[in-house]
């Protein structure tokens, strides 16, 4: 005779073991997207000794949020029509300085080869009529396990930190009212979205003019360098430190590549204040302040380029 209740509870388990491995998909999907935005974060801010990602959250939808979701988009209730319907289980919010950077990671996310991007809507281009600007896009990424390949969507959303403080606030505002919100809260906010979108743009106007006088004064003090009385040092504009090392050496190395410097037997990178020198043919540049000595063959390995071999 079959026992009803232990039916119902062998099925509770079943259902509840093949949910917790649904979920792990998205929770690995997550995680594998997470990490391609942190190698581009730290990848990127080491090329460009700038970062664009500000702050990256993610999270994993509720079973009752995506329960929820079912019901109000009435989608079918079953496991299927989950994995095909609900696409923003998994989800990352990325939050950026400035608009140029939202597009420049969206790009380097985009271009990955194990990336299919299935949905970009572009809420910054043509916001959304109550003012709501962010970069979305749904995309697709394998997932590799012991005996199988999924591939797991992940919803991505990328705004500046301003986007970001305006959709938090609507957000609550629309969570705690959760009935017809005045007219006149919602022309604020329309307002206050078109702030922001001003915002941004001065923002942004400051940090390029920023780069631009930073530039040119990169530029004047390498012109200088050779013909100042520096000779025998070079000074750290962020430390206001000064490298000890021969001035001509230093301008012949700075900010490209070692070859021209490894003539010389030292490299400068003034950005960041380090003076590289190695063992074997500058062996009486003292070890002190910014500089520090190499064996020549660790030189020669970490520093020597393509046009030498
Ligand atoms: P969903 O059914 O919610 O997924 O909407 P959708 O499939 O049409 O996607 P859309 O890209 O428009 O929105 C997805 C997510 O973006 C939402 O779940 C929110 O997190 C966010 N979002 C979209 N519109 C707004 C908005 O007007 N205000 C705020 N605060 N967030 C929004
Ligand atoms: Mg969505």
């Amino acid at each position: 005779m079959i026992n009803i209740e232990q039916v119902n509870a062998e099925q509770m388990r079943t259902f509840q073991k093949s949910l917790t491995r649904f979920m792990m998909y998205y929770r690995f999907g997550l995680e594998e997207v997470n990490t391609k935005i942190n190698i581009l974060k730290q990848e990127f801010e080491y090329v460009h000794d700038y970062n664009p990602i500000e702050h990256v959250k993610s999270r994993l939808k509720t079973p009752e949020s995506i329960i929820n979701k079912l019901q109000r988009k009435n989608y079918p209730w079953s496991v299927e029509s989950i994995r095909e319907n609900i696409r923003d289980i998994a989800g990352i919010r990325i939050t950026c300085s400035f608009v140029p950077d939202i597009y420049r990671v969206a790009g380097m996310l985009m271009q990955q080869q194990d990336i299919t991007v299935l949905d970009y809507k572009d809420y910054i281009e043509e916001p959304k009529p109550n003012g709501y600007q962010s970069l979305h896009m749904i995309l697709q990424v394998p997932v590799f396990m012991s005996d199988r390949m999924e591939k797991v969507f992940v919803e991505v959303q990328i705004r500046t930190i301003a986007m970001d403080f305006w959709a938090s606030l609507e957000h609550k505002i629309y969570y705690k009212y959760e009935r017809e919100v005045p007219q006149q809260l919602k022309d604020d906010l329309k307002e206050a979205a078109d702030t922001v979108a001003q915002l941004d743009r001065k923002m942004e106007q400051i940090h390029q003019e920023m780069l631009r006088l930073k530039a040119s004064d990169d530029e004047m003090l390498l012109q200088q360098e050779p013909s100042s009385d520096l000779v025998g040092k070079s000074e750290d504009r962020r430390t206001g430190e000064m490298n000890t090392g021969e001035a001509g050496d230093e301008k012949a190395c700075a900010g490209k590549t070692c070859s021209e410097k490894e003539d010389a037997g030292r490299i400068s990178t003034d950005a960041k204040g380090l003076t590289v020198t190695p063992a074997s043919t500058a062996s009486n540049t003292p070890l002190s302040g910014n500089s520090f000595t190499l064996p020549a063959e660790l030189f020669s390995l970490l520093f020597s380029t393509s046009d030498q071999s």
